[in-house]
């Protein structure tokens, strides 16, 4: 199709409104003000070292409240989302991974009905390497106490299920910058026409095949590994000869993001499961702007996303930051995998120490 024809977010949000007459318009602004804090942040990336945007800031004294070093982009990046979209009359609040509790709207500006939550660089590890890297977020509704007196925000306000979101996607700074986004009714990717500014719909209807032969994990860490996880890597590594007759491939970037986007354009299965390695940390990344967001991305998308016994957009949630065990992909594999962790943990015979036992877990 010649660029010109394509339709841009802006079009894609407007027909999609004309579906909904009764909509007030808020949503859409709100999109495109995320689009906005997108599209600074996408540059800010590309300038890199030009733009003095490399390395950690503050000299490497600044963490975050999950005790991780910020990097300059991090916090350059959380700004830009506050800045974009503070000042709309679209939300009553925001949260974010960079910033311990939640973001009051100042009081200059009107307070709306919907609540932002983002994570605003994700595989920020990956900035000074010049690997691909993106923003992920979630939008909520508020609660209606809230609206109805325009108070300040509280922690509790954002403790909803997955499956209460209105909208979430997640934004890739890679080759080319791409934003995803699901309004409940499928994925739809567009491309940043850097000619433009505009981000053009270069993927409508983003559809997870269902079987794959690719997995994501972070090998390094598989002696923490709870045994249903270890025996469905075990299996692929197996390859032909093994219990699935199939051989599979690997690939981490340790940016999950783009491993989502790389999952949604051709299948594969991610997994940061729930470990061992911290009894402290059930799982690496965060419920409320990692998996949740990306869980309804790739369930709009025919995927399935788990903690590898319950659905991830079931989860209630406790915490901002609370961490939790992810896996997300092709149907069939996230499906086996929730299949191992429900199946009693199978100890051979010929294991003298558990010998005629087996181990069952939650
Ligand atoms: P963030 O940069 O927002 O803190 O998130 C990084 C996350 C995620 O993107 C990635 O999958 C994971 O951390 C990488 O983990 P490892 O360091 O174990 O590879
Ligand atoms: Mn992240
Ligand atoms: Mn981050």
């Amino acid at each position: 199709m010649p660029l010109s024809q394509r339709s841009t977010l802006t079009q894609f949000l407007i027909e999609e409104r004309r579906r909904h007459p009764d909509a007030s318009g808020d949503f859409n602004a709100l999109i495109l003000d995320v689009a906005l804090a997108c599209k600074a942040i996408a540059r800010s990336v590309a300038f890199g070292a030009l733009g003095d945007m490399l390395g950690n800031h503050g000299g490497g004294d600044s963490v975050n409240v999950q005790g991780e070093t910020q990097k300059k982009l991090d916090v350059v990046s959380n700004e830009m989302f506050l800045r974009a979209n503070e000042w709309g009359g679209h939300l009553a609040g925001m949260a974010s991974e960079e910033m311990d509790g939640p973001y009051h709207i100042p009081r200059q500006f009107p307070r709306g009905k919907y609540l932002l939550v983002f994570d605003p660089l994700d595989g920020s590890s990956n900035i000074d390497v010049n690997v691909s890297v993106g923003s992920i977020f979630s939008i909520l509704r508020a609660p209606q106490a809230v609206v109805d007196s325009g108070r300040d925000v509280t922690e509790a306000d954002f403790l909803q299920a997955g499956a209460q979101q209105v909208a979430a996607g997640y934004a890739l700074y890679g080759p080319t910058t791409m934003l995803v986004l699901t309004v409940g009714t499928g994925v739809y990717g567009f491309t940043l026409d850097p000619s433009l500014g505009e981000f053009k719909l270069t993927h409508p209807h983003i559809q997870i095949p269902a079987d794959t032969q690719e997995f994501a994990i972070n090998a390094s860490n598989s002696r923490f590994w709870e045994a249903p996880v270890k025996r469905y890597v075990d299996e692929c590594l197996a390859g032909k000869a093994g219990p699935r007759g199939k051989d599979f491939n690997m690939r981490w970037i340790a940016s999950m993001v783009a491993e989502a986007h790389r999952i949604l354009m051709r299948g594969g299965v991610f997994m940061y499961p729930r470990d061992t390695k911290d009894p402290s940390k059930p799982g690496r990344l965060r419920l409320l702007y990692e998996a949740n967001p990306i869980a309804m991305v790739v369930e709009q998308a025919g995927g399935r996303a788990s903690t590898g016994r319950v659905p991830m957009l079931t989860v209630p949630p406790t915490g901002l930051h609370q961490r939790i065990g992810l896996v997300f992909g092709s149907r069939h594999e996230v499906e086996r995998i929730e299949r191992y962790h429900a199946e009693p943990v199978q100890v051979p015979d010929d294991t003298p120490l558990f010998a005629k036992r087996s181990l069952f877990r939650d």
